[in-house]
């Protein structure tokens, strides 16, 4: 009695434990284009909260040199999307790529000087292009 009382917890304990063994899987946010574009993400969420302050320009001016940086950084790196592509395909996508990011990047300057002209109602307009941008981005590139 008291080794069947005993023996199930350790046994379930131990199970539980081996489901939690960590097997090395190639997750999404390894690649550096999955953490440039997750970077990019979190300083798209800490910009919306703070576009229209303009009392908050210093920080939404960091925000979006953090950005640019992100989005360069993604330039660079070629989508899983595109290096399963068929080679026909591929010349294609790889220059619709290199389009939308440079497209991102230009939105993020026009964003960078509405702020630094003080015209934070524009930049909120402006970085909700950017999500529009991210939205077609994500169609083709990460379905
Ligand atoms: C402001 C614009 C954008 C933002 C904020 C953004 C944000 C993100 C975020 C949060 C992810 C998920 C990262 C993760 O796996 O944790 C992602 C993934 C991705 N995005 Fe963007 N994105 C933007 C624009 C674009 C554009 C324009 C394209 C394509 C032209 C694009 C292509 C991709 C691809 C291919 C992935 C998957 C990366 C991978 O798993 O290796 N993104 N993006």
């Amino acid at each position: 009695m008291f080794r069947t009382r005993t023996t199930l917890p350790v046994v379930l304990a131990a199970l539980l434990a081996v489901s939690f063994v960590s097997v090395p899987v190639a997750r999404a946010e390894d690649t550096p284009l999955a953490k440039a574009m997750e970077e990019m993400g979190d300083h798209y969420k800490a910009l919306k909260k703070i576009i229209k302050d303009p009392a908050k320009n210093a920080d939404s001016l960091a925000l979006i040199d953090k950005s640019l940086a992100a989005a360069i950084i993604s330039k660079q790196h070629m989508p899983k999307v595109i290096e399963k592509a068929a080679a026909g395909d591929k010349a294609k996508l790889i220059a619709g790529y290199r389009k939308a990011m440079a497209e991102v990047i230009a939105t993020y300057c026009k964003l960078e000087i509405q702020l630094v002209e003080g015209k934070n109602e524009e930049a909120v307009e402006t970085l909700k292009a950017l999500h529009d941008l991210e939205e077609k981005g994500h169609e083709v590139y990460n379905p």
